[in-house]
């Protein structure tokens, strides 16, 4: 088991690059398994999830490499229909892959998904959409799904929340679709905007992503050889925002896309961080430590405040001056850390979705289990502002979403190791 070791107090300086999204990435290479051509992914983050996703399009028959920040997958041979369920049950965005293997090659037995204990993470919309579409879908026995399809038939979707996931599974499904689909309510999330991107670049006619409404015209069959880059990561650039506004400190983050970080910018700045930016490409955090509490915070789908950034959030508000409110409207039970961070000295109470965070002076390090992986993140960013040594453990939880986060903030002087 990897475990961290941080001693607290270090302020950080310097400068961070922010990789490609593992959100975006993870639908896209999904994608490839549409195109009989060559795509080549550039700015892929070497995470745990993205190395399970690359696993998955390898046993299906994919020819898969990796080239340092490149994947390559070609297309040509897919050879098999079913998701080995080891490889399922580690992340969610296994279930993404339904929609672009039924497309393909019409039949697909896969495992429910697994993913971060976060609470109950139905997949009801994905279902039942694919199914509107056509696909017959029976569960089989221990949670094997299977799904066949002559091909799938475009037609209208209203969805009754903006899933991120089942908006990327109705996108896949309705590329080699007779006809088209059109998603109402659809997700808006900047990774949704990068799917439709690569998807154009594909030759598919798919429009609207970002707005609430996507239209995609189904076409025969997709081969073309193509190249495309991945959008940075926002939760990745808003975890090291959160990182400098605990611990104080002056940072500049390189490659960052402003819009989609700035609702995380805005609350930062609300608690007395000053946040500038440099260009279209640079961004500078400064923060003296005296942060004050926010009223209240709700998360909600994007544009509001990202879910993926409420742990790391709260970490940074124990130490603000005040008392705080956040309210998780997206996941159920999105506040398991909690436990952890009260062992530092937080002073924090959880009702249902609601989190009431009283500031206080200082936190004392504390030897902390990750349960998951912005959870794990939050746990960080404590130990990084407390007093003292604390041992965070179970950090494969935060390596799916962070790559080497120690060696990242160890350039920019904070003291963590792993052992
Ligand atoms: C994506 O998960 C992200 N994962 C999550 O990131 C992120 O927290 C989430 O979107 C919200 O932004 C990936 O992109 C791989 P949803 P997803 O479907 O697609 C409910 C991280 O930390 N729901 O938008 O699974 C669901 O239970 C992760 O990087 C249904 O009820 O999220 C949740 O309450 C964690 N039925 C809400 O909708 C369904 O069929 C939002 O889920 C689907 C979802």
């Amino acid at each position: 088991m990897n475990r961290f070791i941080i001693e607290g107090g270090n302020r950080l300086q310097g400068e961070l690059k922010i990789p490609g999204a593992k959100n975006a990435v993870l639908p896209i290479l999904a994608a490839t398994i549409l195109n009989r051509g060559t795509s080549r992914i550039k700015n892929c983050p070497n995470l745990e999830d993205v190395k399970t996703m690359q696993g998955i399009l390898a046993s299906l028959g994919l020819k898969v490499e990796r080239e340092g920040r490149d994947i390559i997958v070609y297309g040509k041979t897919l050879t098999a229909n079913t998701v080995p369920e080891h490889l399922a049950s580690r992340m969610r965005s296994s279930i993404v892959l339904m929609g672009a293997i039924l497309g393909r090659i019409g039949e697909i037995y896969i495992s429910y998904p697994g993913g971060c204990a976060i609470g109950p993470r139905p997949i009801d919309m994905h279902l039942s959409s694919l199914r509107k579409m056509g696909a017959e879908i029976d569960d089989l026995y221990n949670g094997i799904l299977h799904c066949k399809i002559n091909k799938f038939q475009g037609t209208e979707i209203l969805l009754d929340y903006p899933s991120v996931g089942a908006t990327e599974n109705i996108m896949l499904a309705a590329c080699l679709a007779e006809g088209e689909t059109i998603v109402r309510n659809a997700a808006k999330e900047p990774e949704i905007v990068d799917l439709q991107n690569f998807l154009q670049n594909l030759g598919v006619e798919i429009y609207g992503a970002g707005t609430g409404v996507i239209r995609i015209i189904g076409c025969n069959e997709i081969e073309k050889d193509i190249t495309y880059s991945v959008i940075p990561d926002r939760i990745v650039a808003g975890t090291y925002m959160a990182c400098v506004a605990a611990t104080g400190g002056e940072i500049i983050l390189n490659d960052i896309d402003y819009e989609p970080v700035s609702s995380i910018a805005y609350l930062l700045r609300n608690c007395g961080v000053f946040i500038e930016l440099i260009d279209s490409k640079n961004m500078k955090i400064k923060s003296e430590k005296n942060l004050k509490a926010i009223e209240v915070i709700r998360t909600s789908p994007y544009p509001g405040f990202p879910t993926d950034m409420q742990p790391q959030l709260v970490s940074v508000l124990s130490k603000a001056s005040g008392t705080s409110v956040v309210i998780e409207t997206v996941f159920e039970n999105r506040y398991g850390y909690v436990e952890q961070l009260m062992r530092m000295g937080t002073d924090i109470t959880v009702r249902e979705r609601v989190a009431v965070i009283k500031g206080v002076k200082r936190l004392t390090g504390a030897y902390l289990d990750a349960s998951d992986l912005r959870g794990g993140a939050a746990l960080t960013i404590a130990a990084l502002s407390a007093e003292g040594i604390s041992t965070i453990n179970n950090v494969m939880h935060i390596d799916r979403g962070y790559e080497e986060l120690e060696k990242s903030l160890s350039t920019v002087g904070a003291k963590i190791k792993r052992i």
